[in-house]
């Protein structure tokens, strides 16, 4: 049985070229027997639209923290306390910014903020956002503080460049998480 099976997972999509893959993952996420819960970005919704992602996940999908939530608790201490993992995928130069720096201004950075589960980061973005020392600290930054970087691959990018940057391949994702899972 998948270390995955029947466990919480919140899926933080961002603002990435790369977010529509966010589909597959929750489709594969839910084939292995988790349940599923995204939190995405406004960024994120110009790239994939949340009712594809609610309708995929089986679950309401959470983007505005002004919008009432569903009970009384705030909906990043709900994410934040409903997770086994946090898994961040396809994760922005931006949102690792603001993991690295503990900056909260939106629903996901407030629920990295607010969750005792382990984090997943798979960064993808041009290959020079990704080797640019800021963004490269910034993942040391994650890196020592326990989260797992799912390194980026390497290959035609999305924005005309060749090279490292590409979203890793959903299936290392994927035994990234059942490991930290297992
Ligand atoms: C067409 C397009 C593609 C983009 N792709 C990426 C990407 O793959 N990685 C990245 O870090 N930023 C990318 N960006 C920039 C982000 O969308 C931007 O930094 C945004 O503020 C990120 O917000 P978020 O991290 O809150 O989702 C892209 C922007 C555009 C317009």
């Amino acid at each position: 049985m998948s270390p995955l099976n029947g466990k919480k997972i919140v899926l933080g999509v961002t603002g990435s070229i790369a977010a529509y893959k966010a589909a597959d993952l929750v489709s594969l996420l839910r084939k292995n027997g988790a349940e599923v819960r995204v939190a995405m970005t406004r960024e994120a919704a110009r790239f994939i639209t949340p009712l594809t992602l609610q309708t995929l996940s089986r679950n309401p999908v959470a983007l505005d923290p002004w919008e009432a939530p569903r009970d009384w608790e705030p909906e990043h201490v709900a994410l934040a306390d409903f997770a086994d993992l946090l898994l961040v995928a396809p994760a922005t130069a931006h949102i690792i910014a603001c993991f690295a720096q503990g900056l909260a201004p939106d629903l996901l950075t407030s629920t990295y903020l607010a969750t005792a589960a382990p984090a997943i980061i798979a960064p993808a973005m041009n290959c020079k956002m990704l080797t640019h020392p800021a963004t490269q600290a910034n993942l040391a930054t994650l890196k020592a503080r326990g989260n797992t970087i799912v390194e980026p691959a390497e290959g035609p990018l999305a924005c005309g460049y060749d090279g490292r940057g590409r979203l890793a391949a959903l299936d290392e994702i994927l035994a990234q998480a059942a490991a930290r899972l297992a």
